[in-house]
């Protein structure tokens, strides 16, 4: 369900930047190499910097742009729910990504998100009761956090007048895509995604809304680099998250994480890893808060790798790459993907929605391990389906691939990286029904179906499982199973 709210149409004709605006005097793009640093205005659009090839952030000169000195003010915004963008889970937090004019801000409705303490859940990872809070972002217009980063990418391109927009995906982003197209009419969505490797979910909700659908003959990884050459040759404006803008919707993610809590930062902030978007988004959420005073402190953070796509656990933790201030020496990832060609080794995860090698923002998410003191680890299989049951039983299910935050959680815990004391938030970037494949095959009855999805890529148990009890057309049958089981 999409509540449509959309801010004016836009009266310019396409393809006219906008030059003059009170927010391109308060923002602007900059290369996040601090030996570069080049700086290039809102209205242009990049998706790496131009002078040497490294991802750009949106930057702010935040005296001019004068943010709220507190945080009560975004509070004061849930008595004008009637206004979209004070509604919007997005846009109320403007002052914090003020880079379009109010008047080019599109809102579907994103961001009415839930953060919730779970102590089942909680008791699975190991933290004491009130410990573990799941921040639900299936709820978004799409089903997934993406909604969150379309907000603010799709703004920008409705700013600088595009009308096709396109992206790679592993599923979400697309139909993050395809809804904003749907609902406001203000573009047409173009999608790339990998043969095979979509869910049914995902792939339904591209195709409904009415995205120009294109499959690769290859995967996720190869969607991306595609898309990137298409885009720039057809002038077709990206959404992946190499667009900064798209990033700067994501940090609201945080916002409203920091809201629930009384604006009191928790301890942890766990996230799964795919192309590192939101990692990147929340580490310089985290700086930005901090920098304007408005935190004290911040979370650490923990990005949570599938085993079978895991090149930030790899060369995080395994080859020791850091940021080191900006002066990273990145070859250790260029000898890892060589690797990984020379192998022909590709992403297989059951989390489809993270089964990427070359994530494209690992030098932002270096970035934001450095500011919030991160630490990174991958999970099997086994661990994350066996977590996805528990968030399920605990009554907000999700994809895999967001239960791979829970998964990771509970082995920190284990480790004694996370105290069973410690406060820790594990984001649930997607709905349990973008995926239902792995849901049934996991509670199935059936060995040769969950041998066929589960089994084949090295899940023996389905130890949580809730198995659908098989009985007669007839009555006594029935209430014998309801006396038996119920
Ligand atoms: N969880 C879900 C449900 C996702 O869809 C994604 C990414 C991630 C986690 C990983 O987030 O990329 O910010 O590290 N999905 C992208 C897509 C790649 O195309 O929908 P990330």
């Amino acid at each position: 369900m999409t509540p449509a709210a959309v801010a004016a149409p836009d009266p310019s004709p396409p393809c006219i930047p906008m030059t003059t605006s009170l927010t391109t005097e308060v923002a602007f793009q900059r290369c996040i190499s601090p030996a570069c640093g080049s700086t290039y205005g809102v209205e242009e659009v990049h998706t790496s910097c131009p002078a040497c090839g490294n991802l750009l952030d949106v930057a702010y000169d935040w005296d001019r742009a004068r943010p709220p000195g507190s945080f009560e003010h975004f509070e004061t915004k849930w008595m004008r729910r009637s206004d979209p963008l004070a509604f919007s889970g997005v846009w109320r937090f403007r002052e914090l990504l003020p880079f379009a004019p109010p008047e080019k801000l599109v809102t579907i409705g994103e961001g009415q998100t839930l953060l919730s303490v779970s102590d089942p859940v909680g008791g699975f990872v190991g933290l004491r009761r009130g410990r573990l809070h799941l921040q639900y972002e299936g709820l978004n217009p799409s089903g997934s956090f993406k909604d969150n980063g379309m907000a603010a990418a799709f703004s920008h391109a409705h700013m600088i007048g595009a009308r096709r927009a396109a992206c790679a995906s592993t599923g979400n982003t697309s139909a993050s895509l395809a809804v904003y197209c749907a609902v406001t009419r203000l573009m047409r969505a173009i999608i790339f995604i990998g043969s095979g490797k979509i869910s049914y979910g995902k792939l339904s909700q591209a195709l409904d809304y009415g995205a120009l659908t294109i499959q690769i003959a290859g995967d996720f990884d190869d969607a991306m680099a595609r898309v990137k050459e298409v885009s720039g040759r057809l002038g077709i404006y990206l959404v992946n998250s190499v667009n900064p803008f798209r990033l700067e919707g994501q940090k609201t993610i945080m916002f409203r994480v920091l809201e629930s809590l009384a604006w009191q930062p928790p301890d942890w902030i766990v996230v799964p890893g795919g192309n590192l978007g939101n990692s990147s988004a929340f580490g310089k959420a985290f700086i930005e808060l901090k920098a304007l005073g408005l935190i004290d402190r911040v979370p650490r953070l923990a990005i949570i790798n599938a085993a079978g796509a895991d090149t930030l656990y790899e060369l995080y933790t395994r080859r020791g790459l850091r940021w080191e201030a900006g002066r990273a020496d990145l070859s250790p990832a260029c000898h890892y993907y060589d690797e990984l060609d020379r192998l022909a080794r590709r992403a297989d995860t059951i989390a489809s929605a993270i089964e990427i090698n070359r994530p494209v923002n690992l030098n932002k998410c270096l970035r934001a391990l450095e500011a919030c003191d991160g630490v990174v680890r991958e999970v099997s299989e086994q661990e994350i389906l066996d977590a996805k049951a528990q968030v399920g039983a605990g009554g907000l299910g999700c994809e895999p691939a967001s239960a791979a935050s829970v998964a990771g959680a509970k082995r920190l815990v284990a480790e004694g990286v996370i105290g069973r004391d410690e406060r820790v938030v594990c984001i649930l970037t997607g709905h349990q029904l973008k995926d239902p494949n792995a849901t049934v095959a996991y509670h199935t009855t059936d060995q040769d179906l969950f041998d066929e999805v589960l089994g084949s890529r090295g899940v023996s148990r389905a130890s949580f499982a809730n198995r659908a009890i098989s009985v007669g057309n007839r009555i006594d049958e029935i209430v014998q199973a309801i006396d038996l089981y119920g």
